[in-house]
């Protein structure tokens, strides 16, 4: 079983990822889920994730609360997609867990610590406040993950939020910066990937043949964060983005990329948050990811909903 922990910013998407990882417990072990500031405050993130936790019957997971802003920006929200609590859609009781006590940034330095070299997966769903902060307290820790896998950034498809940046990116530029930079082996899932991933019709109806609670529920918070792209890009369905993220630890081979030198882009207004990736290898700049670009997305949806079918 891999060792994971989750630092996320739900987000219907990244429910969709927490789902398919609770799914897979026989693969997956979550030591625990981070929460940080991005599609809404982290009040909500923390919420959200306690309110997916107790959907799937996991309140036994420990919820941590990390950065509540991103290092030297102001705040970026995304309301205007996910709605006002970021999981809007569904119908749902308050959380009765509660958050634990511990910072998710000494909670990431303390578990890199004890965990055996080369065995935690740190797998980010949203910006890199949190993990660029833990770097950058405890330079440590970076060499003792096994990989660390982030849906993030996007090149030949442009961005989401500026035509350059793609958001988890664009909100806090500077922790993308440092964890680029800081020799933790990345697999990088960019929009080039997640706009393959669409929430057709005929994919929800799987999901929602499913029949249990916490399936009616995704579906109900999908139809909620697909609407805002549908009219955007005028598909049938909404790029499923983050659940791109776990699917890589249960099966890598539905995706193929390769190894890329990627930078950050920081200083320019214009492309501020723009993953620079030399996809043709013209920098001469060492790779420091592994890009995807391609993914068998009928096995991805087949995949996600065999798990969501196990909650
Ligand atoms: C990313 O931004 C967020 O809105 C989604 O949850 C996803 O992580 C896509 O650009
Ligand atoms: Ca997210």
């Amino acid at each position: 079983r891999r060792k994971i922990i989750i630092d996320t910013d739900p987000g219907q998407d990244d429910a969709a990822a927490i789902m398919l990882a609770f799914g897979s417990p026989d693969e997956l072990e979550v030591l625990g889920l981070c929460a940080v500031a991005g599609n809404v405050p982290l009040s909500f993130t923390s919420r959200n994730l306690r309110i997916v936790c107790e959907l799937c019957g996991r309140s036994d997971t420990k919820v941590y609360e990390g950065a509540l802003k991103p290092l030297n920006r102001p705040q970026v929200t995304a309301e205007h997609v996910h709605g006002r609590t970021g999981l809007d859609g569904a119908e749902l009781p308050e959380p009765t867990m509660a958050a634990q006590a511990q910072n998710a940034i000494d909670f990431i330095i303390e578990t890199l610590r004890r965990e055996p070299a080369g065995t935690v997966t740190l797998c980010t769903l949203g910006p890199l406040t949190n993990i660029a902060t833990a770097f950058a307290r405890a330079p440590d820790i970076a060499g003792r993950a096994k990989e660390l896998v982030m849906m993030g950034g996007g090149f030949f498809e442009g961005g989401n939020i500026t035509p350059a940046a793609e958001f988890n990116i664009y909100v806090d530029p500077d922790a993308a910066k440092a964890v680029f930079a800081s020799g933790i082996p990345i697999v990088m899932m960019p929009l080039d990937v997640t706009h393959q991933l669409l929430t057709t019709k005929a994919r929800v109806a799987k999901i929602a043949a499913i029949g249990t609670r916490p399936a009616q529920v995704l579906v109900e918070w999908l139809a909620f964060f697909e609407r805002f792209d549908i009219e955007k890009y005028g598909s049938d369905g909404g790029p499923l983005h983050d659940p791109s993220v776990i699917a890589y630890l249960l099966k890598p081979e539905l995706f193929s990329g390769r190894d890329c030198n990627v930078e950050i882009e920081t200083g320019s207004e214009l492309t501020v948050g723009m993953t620079v990736v030399d996809w043709w290898r013209v920098s001469g700049r060492q790779p420091n990811a592994k890009v995807m670009r391609h993914v068998d997305a009928d096995g991805f949806f087949d995949l996600l909903t065999e798990r969501v079918a196990r909650l």
